[in-house]
């Protein structure tokens, strides 16, 4: 059953635009569901402003203002539980977040705390991925959906959207266009959780009651680039 009410928080540091991505789907309907806050763990990112100019409610947690990484958690945690009003159950989304947490912090909200990656994970987890593809000279490129585990860029991954390296891509040209594949591919992945149809069990990704054997693949069309994305068959 998926439930129009659910709130979801989330979590960024830069820019914001897998952010405003999501409230666009909220906002017409892919996504049921609405963002109740958009945390930022640092006061110079983007996405602040922008979480304002669409009316969403837009919250700093500096992470400069504490000296132990698990008092910031614990201040985060606090923030993110007042802004929902079913703690319990809320999808805790980072979309560019850029602090490790804590497995406390990991714990508290395992099974419903998603992370996107600009990667084909598990290729080039950590930082510069769109750098190390060029250098690898890799056909294919893209990003990962993912839960959150105490693993840096290690929990399982749920979806994934791959887009094709071309002649003459540079980081900047690589990663616009890994962009635009994250922006149609998160709010799939949230959508899912909000109907009730992804879960993260002992045994992984369970999806539409059966274990995920491995991440959904889709692909950004060649040519349309305002098309949506293509199914890989996996
Ligand atoms: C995205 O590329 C995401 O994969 C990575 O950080 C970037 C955030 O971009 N984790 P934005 O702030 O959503 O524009």
């Amino acid at each position: 059953m998926s439930d129009p009410q659910l709130d979801i928080i989330i979590l960024i540091s830069g820019r914001g635009s897998n952010m405003a991505a999501i409230h666009a789907a909220c906002q017409d309907g892919r996504l049921p569901a609405r963002i109740t806050a958009v945390i930022a763990d640092r006061p110079e990112a983007a996405g602040l402003e922008l979480a304002r100019s669409l009316a969403i409610p837009a919250f700093l947690v500096n992470f400069r203002d504490y000296a132990r990484r698990a008092d910031f958690d614990a201040a985060l945690a606090r923030r993110i539980d007042a802004c929902t009003a079913d703690p319990a159950r809320s999808p805790i989304v980072l979309a560019g977040f850029m602090r490790i947490l804590e497995p406390e912090f990991v714990g508290r909200y395992q099974g419903r705390m998603l992370n996107i990656h600009p990667s084909l994970l598990p290729a080039y987890r950590g930082l510069h991925t769109h750098r190390r593809a060029l250098a690898d000279g890799v056909a294919w490129h893209g990003a990962s959906v993912h839960f959150v585990s105490v693993e840096l860029d290690g929990g399982p991954v749920i979806a994934q959207v791959r887009v094709p390296v071309l002649p003459g891509d540079t980081e900047s040209s690589l990663s616009a266009r890994v962009q635009q594949g994250e922006h149609r591919l998160y709010w799939r992945v949230i959508a899912w959780m909000a109907q009730n149809r992804l879960t993260l069990t002992p045994a992984g990704v369970q999806l539409d009651g059966a274990p995920l054997r491995r991440p959904i693949l889709w692909q950004l069309p060649a040519q349309d680039a305002d098309g949506d994305l293509i199914d890989v068959a996996n």
